[in-house]
């Protein structure tokens, strides 16, 4: 199965799981003081959705959808702006790999590489803009 196939319907099933961007943050916060340092002055329940609709941004980018979106995030969290440092995107993909495994109960070995894979190439547009 194509990697971005994958990755849509073990996100699906995360999605459909109440507690999955909670525990998302709740993990991603846990990582660094560098992050939670980020979001001290942040609506987390309005950060929660607005995550959902990154998430399958960087999914439809894997899929072929122009860079557009990804690139407006590139700016928006550039040195200028809210100054996220490149490394931190390695917590947020750890946090996120984490919390995929223990909302998704149908994942296999070969989903987390598919989320990888799928992940880093967004990532790498959004951590060009910086
Ligand atoms: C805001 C997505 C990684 C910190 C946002 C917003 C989105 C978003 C959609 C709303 C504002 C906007 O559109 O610019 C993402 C995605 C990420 C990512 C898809 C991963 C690829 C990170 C990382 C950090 C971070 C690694 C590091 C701490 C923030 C902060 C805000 C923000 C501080 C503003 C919160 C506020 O309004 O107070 N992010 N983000 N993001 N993001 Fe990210």
């Amino acid at each position: 199965m194509k990697d971005t196939n994958r990755v849509m319907q073990s996100y699906g099933r995360c999605c459909a799981s109440p507690d999955f961007f909670d525990d998302f943050y709740t993990a991603f916060l846990a990582s660094s003081p560098a992050v939670r340092e980020k979001f001290v002055r942040t609506d987390m329940t309005a950060q929660k959705q607005l995550l959902r609709a990154g998430i399958l941004n960087l999914v439809l980018f894997a899929r072929g959808m122009p860079d557009t979106k990804l690139r407006a995030l590139g700016k928006s969290h550039s040195r200028e702006q809210l100054n996220i440092h490149p490394e931190l995107y390695d917590l947020w993909i750890a946090a996120l790999l984490k919390t995929i495994g223990q909302h998704d109960g149908d994942l296999e070995q070969q989903d987390l590489q598919a989320w990888r894979t799928v992940l880093n190439k967004g990532i790498d547009v959004i951590k060009a803009g910086y």
